[in-house]
């Protein structure tokens, strides 16, 4: 009886060790120590062995069970340690990798194809790029750019003052001062860039985008200006176009342009129906940017001495970004730029 009762032991112990998983496990517990095998039936009957049995069988047998059950539920620890690292590998996630089903890919805004655009145009063209602070001296945005202590773009009421003497830029033309105090000429650089003015309607918004452009060199004429403005206006609106220059005011530049492009949607104001151009109101121009010959007293400024205004000279522009995406893209309304809806961003880039 003994000697079973070993073999029963070895022979469990042995299937204990080989389960594979928790259920081939829990399967040796039931043939080994269930209500019907054979070792607990051995313990439920020893009160009917001979007396002088009942005492080592009962011992071996009882013996037997506790190994047998400490042996099942080491294994099971194991096991399950084994389950849980399997699983965990299993079931990792990577939030690096991209989802499932893929997420369509965004689409770059409006405004950022049309910079990137223009900035392509001007790199092409030998200008570099520089980028300048939004929040910005009064002394750069308006003093060193020759502006009158009484020019209206000064007051409280039509610029965002953070004090005294710090303003939201309210154009990119104070890097023209910048860039010229940064390095001594020749100088060829466009600046895009924010900025801002308290202005709010229609069709026009406190914030918005400009790309500023200066070339400083030796005997730079306004027709070098005339030149470099048209092939801009060709690479972006098409090679038909042509460029005029109205005279205008800007306190930086002398003499001070507007540069209008003829009109790329009409044949001298009329559309193909015979109606009245939309897009240049019937004119055949249509006005894209502000420029002119930076101003001697801008040039005179510049501490460094590097730029006097005998020796060197050039032109500066500024022009709008939102107009000229605007205008390239027939975009109806200001608003549109700013919603954030993919499907406005989809039809471009
Ligand atoms: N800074 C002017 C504006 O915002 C544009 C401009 C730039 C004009 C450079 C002349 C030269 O209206």
């Amino acid at each position: 009886m003994i000697e079973r009762i070993g073999r029963l032991r070895r022979e469990a112990e042995a299937a204990v060790e080989a389960a594979p998983d928790s259920a081939a496990l829990e399967a040796a517990r039931v043939r080994f120590l269930g209500r019907r095998a054979e070792l607990p039936n051995l313990l439920r009957g020893v009160a009917e062995l001979a007396p002088a049995q009942r005492g080592p069988v009962g011992r071996a047998a009882n013996e037997a069970r506790r190994a047998l059950e400490a042996r099942i539920e080491a294994r099971g620890a194991e096991l399950q340690a084994g389950e849980l690292d399997r699983r965990l590998a299993r079931d990792r996630v990577d939030v690096t990798l991209p989802g499932d089903p893929l997420r369509p890919v965004g689409r770059l805004h409006l405004l950022t194809v049309t910079r990137r655009e223009i900035e392509d145009v001007f790199l092409g063209l030998g200008f570099r790029i520089a980028e300048g602070p939004e929040a910005e001296l009064v002394h750069y945005n308006f003093d060193a750019l020759n502006h009158a202590p009484t020019h209206p773009a000064r007051l409280r009421s039509d610029s965002f003052y953070l004090d005294d003497e710090i303003v939201l830029r309210t154009h990119t033309s104070p890097m023209q001062v910048r860039a010229m105090e940064a390095q001594p000429p020749p100088l060829y650089v466009i600046v895009p860039g924010r900025v801002f003015r308290r202005d709010s309607d229609a069709t026009h918004t406190p914030q918005f985008h400009q790309v500023e452009g200066l070339a400083i060199d030796q005997d730079v004429t306004l027709a070098d200006l005339k030149g470099t403005l048209e092939a801009f206006a060709r690479a972006i609106f098409g090679p038909q176009r042509e460029i005029r220059l109205r005279p205008h005011f800007f306190p930086f530049t002398e003499p001070s342009v507007e540069v209008d492009v003829s009109c790329f949607n009409c044949v001298r104001g009329l559309t193909a129906d015979g109606t009245r151009c939309p897009l240049c109101k019937g004119t055949a121009w249509i006005e894209i940017l502000g420029a002119g010959m930076v101003h001697p007293n801008v040039l005179a400024g510049i501490g460094s001495g590097a730029y006097d205004p005998e020796r060197v000279q050039g032109f500066a522009f500024g022009m709008g970004i939102e107009r000229i995406a605007m205008l390239r893209h027939a975009v109806p309304d200001l608003r549109l730029l700013l919603e954030g809806d993919v499907r406005f961003s989809e039809q471009f880039g």
